[in-house]
């Protein structure tokens, strides 16, 4: 099984999403089954780590985020992952927009699809915005990602 998390830039939102989710498939021995990566939908940043705010803030809840940033390749990306996931609607929008196949437009999903406790429709961008908004971006994530991971085991993916 393998997930893609998808955001603008790959240097706040999909890399802090890559980090907590290896994070908690480490705890939970999953990581034979599962892989994660992520990607932006411009390449404006590419060749970056996770911008440092995110990674510090990261950093503060135990989250290593070690991606380097790189723009979502459509005629690879869309084989090789099992599922895209997008951080807010024009994420989502953008992705549709890379691929015709209905199969391939069904790997697309939103990331607080997965959240079980809160109800915000987006995982925001942060990028100009302070502490608090890099830590509604953590919680979202966290959330987010349990949810993912009971998605996976229920669906009998893995
Ligand atoms: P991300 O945040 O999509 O969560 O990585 C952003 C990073 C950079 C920019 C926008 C959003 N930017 O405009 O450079």
């Amino acid at each position: 099984m393998r997930i893609l998390f998808v955001c603008l830039g790959n240097i706040c939102r999909s890399p802090a999403a890559e980090g907590i989710f290896n994070h908690f498939i480490r705890e939970r021995g999953l990581e034979k089954l599962v892989a994660c990566d992520s990607a932006g939908i411009v390449g404006f940043h590419e060749g970056e780590g996770a911008y440092p705010k995110m990674k510090s803030i990261a950093g503060r809840r135990g989250y290593e985020l070690t991606s380097i940033s790189r723009p979502v390749r459509p005629g690879v990306d869309f084989e090789k992952f099992d599922l895209l996931i997008g951080m807010d609607d024009q994420n989502i929008k953008e992705l549709n927009r890379m691929v015709a196949d209905t199969k391939l437009k069904s790997k697309i999903h939103k990331m607080t699809e997965f959240c079980t406790f809160h109800l915000h429709s987006t995982v925001p961008d942060p990028y100009y915005g302070d502490t608090k908004d890099y830590e509604l971006v953590l919680d979202l994530l966290e959330d987010a990602c349990v949810g993912l991971i009971d998605f996976i085991l229920k669906e009998g993916e893995i």
